[in-house]
This record gives structure tokens, C-alpha cells and sequence, in this order.
């Protein structure tokens, strides 16, 4: 299957009538990297709902792995989907990060060694193992940032979809964050994200939808990143290295390099070619 997320026409109403999507359509590839990007407002967050149905359609479908979610495919889907909330409080409750991490395989019907096993696994990729006795109100909003994360890997979803996943994450952690959406895609698990860090959407992302007013502005690759015209309409700002290099004109460079290592190389590269004209 060549789409294993297509969204047509989706519509969403709050009800106190504000219009969040209004005739949203995109599509995604297995296994593909998706950064969504766009202003506060723009529906990501409500968008990321409907990826699992916690939201169903007012109008409009959501399909995953080809099936329409409904109310009747509602339990399937969040076997396939899992969903890291923008807000870590709306998704740790329990009353221990173990008892938290492991309620979405308990529901999975694992028997008791494989739930075992996955929570462990999953506290040890987010480094959060030493405190799995800990109450999730007692930690920082990046722990629990954290464990909402490891609840999700738990579940070992075939697409996974994170809000702002790397809001309140330290450095390190982001790191570790970003080596383990590296890890799920080797594994050839879908990965979506909704951001407002463009550079990292331009090291990260195969692929890049920018949302305005509920709908999708663009799709394409991550030199959408790099169109003047697009980072104005969708309030976003250029990732830092192609701000650079869009200062050096008299580089003459077409296509911008948009990632650390495609700067490194042109620099280098420059380097090369100075050192040969000092001669
Ligand atoms: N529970 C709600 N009730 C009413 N309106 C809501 C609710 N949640 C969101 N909205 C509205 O729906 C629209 C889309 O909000 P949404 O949270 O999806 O945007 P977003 O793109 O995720 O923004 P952000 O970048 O701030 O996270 C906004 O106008 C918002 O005010
Ligand atoms: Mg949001």
C-alpha cells in the first residue's frame, strides 16, 4: 500500500463553534519521516486527534493502513496509532510512570513477561527507568514529557504521531529523542510530527505539510523550508543554515543547503577551492 495515512476533506468543529479544520486533505507514505508545520491555531494538534481516533470526521475521512476510522474501527486504529499529546498532563495520569507505561500493553492483552518487558525497554530508551516508582505529578514537565513518550513506544505502534515531542526536553534528551525516531524508522514504523522547529524539521523530515486556517498550505520535500514566499504565509522562519547561506549570495548556491552536514561539505569544499587559489 502505497499511502498508509490519507486524509480527504476533513473537517473539525469545536463545540463552541470554532472551525478548527476546514477541508484538510494530505496523504502519507509508510514508513516516511512527516514534519507538520504551521502557525499557533493552525489545526495541528487537532489534525494529530484524528490520526488516532480520539476526534472522528464531522465531514470528510481519515483512512490508516486503507481502513476508514469510525466508530467500529476506533479500537483498531489506536493499536496501529499511537499518539504522544501535546501536553503531557491531558496523557499521564497514573499513579505510578510504571503503572502509566505499561496501561496501553496491559489493554493489548501481552501477557504479564511481555508487558514486563516493554515497559522496561520503553523507560530505558526515554532514560527514565530510576524513577518508574515515582508518582508522574512529582516530575518535571520533561519526565513526564518522557514517559508519555514511553507509553506510546510500549505499544509498538506501527505509525507513531508526536505533538511538539521535543517541548520541555533538554538538550540531551532531545538528543535521545531524536536517536530514537532515528531507531523507529529503520524499523520502518511511520513517524509524524507536528513542529515549530523548523530546523529541525529540515535535519529530520523526508517530508514536510505546512498547515494554515485548517487546511494544508504545501506538501513537498524540506526545501519548502526554503521559499520565501511559503515561510511568510505560514509565519515560519528559515532553519538557520539555510539563513546563512541565503546571506552568502556570492556563494551561488542552488539548491540552499538546509542540514548541518550539507553545510559542513559546501564549507569544506569553499575551503578547498580557497587553498588552491592561494597558491
Ligand atoms: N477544545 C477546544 N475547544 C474549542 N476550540 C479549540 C479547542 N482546542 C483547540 N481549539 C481551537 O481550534 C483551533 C486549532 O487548534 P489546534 O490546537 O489544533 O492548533 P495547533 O496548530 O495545534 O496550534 P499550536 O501551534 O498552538 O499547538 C484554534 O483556533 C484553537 O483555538
Ligand atoms: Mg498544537
Amino acid at each position: 500500500m502505497a499511502n498508509i495515512i490519507e486524509v480527504e476533506d476533513l473537517h473539525f468543529r469545536y463545540r463552541d463553534g470554532t472551525e478548527a479544520l476546514r477541508g484538510l486533505s494530505l496523504s502519507i507514505r509508510k514508513g516516511s519521516r512527516v514534519a507538520i508545520l504551521g502557525p499557533n491555531g493552525a489545526g495541528k494538534s487537532t489534525l494529530l486527534l484524528h490520526l488516532n481516533g480520539i476526534y472522528l470526521p464531522a465531514r470528510g475521512k481519515v483512512r490508516i493502513l486503507g481502513r476508514e476510522i469510525t466508530a467500529k474501527t476506533e479500537r483498531w486504529v489506536k493499536s496501529k496509532v499511537g499518539l504522544v499529546f501535546q501536553d503531557p498532563d491531558d496523557q499521564v495520569f497514573s499513579s505510578s510512570v510504571w503503572e502509566d507505561v505499561s496501561f496501553g500493553p496491559i489493554n493489548m492483552n501481552l501477557s504479564a513477561e511481555e508487558v514486563r518487558t516493554r515497559v522496561e525497554q520503553a523507560l530505558r530508551a526515554v532514560q527514565m527507568e530510576e524513577h518508574k516508582n515515582k508518582a508522574p505529578y512529582h516530575l518535571s514537565y520533561g519526565q513526564k514529557k518522557r514517559v508519555a513518550i514511553a507509553g506510546v513506544l510500549a505499544m509498538e505502534p506501527e505509525i507513531i504521531v508526536l505533538d511538539e515531542p521535543m517541548g520541555y526536553l533538554d538538550p540531551r534528551g532531545k538528543d535521545n529523542l531524536l536517536a530514537i525516531l532515528n531507531e523507529l524508522h529503520r524499523r520502518e514504523i511511520t513517524i509524524v510530527i507536528a513542529t515549530h522547529d523548523v530546523d529541525l524539521a529540515a535535519e529530520w523530515a523526508d517530508r514536510v505539510i505546512i498547515m494554515k486556517n485548517g487546511r494544508t498550505l504545501a506538501e513537498g520535500d524540506t526545501s519548502l523550508l526554503a521559499d520565501e514566499e511559503l515561510v511568510r504565509a505560514a509565519d515560519l522562519r528559515f532553519p538557520v543554515v539555510v539563513e546563512i547561506f541565503r546571506r552568502l549570495p556570492e556563494l551561488n548556491l542552488n539548491p540552499l543547503p538546509k542540514t548541518i552536514s550539507e553545510a559542513v561539505e559546501v564549507i569544506r569544499a569553499e575551503l578547498k577551492h580557497a587553498s588552491w587559489e592561494h597558491f
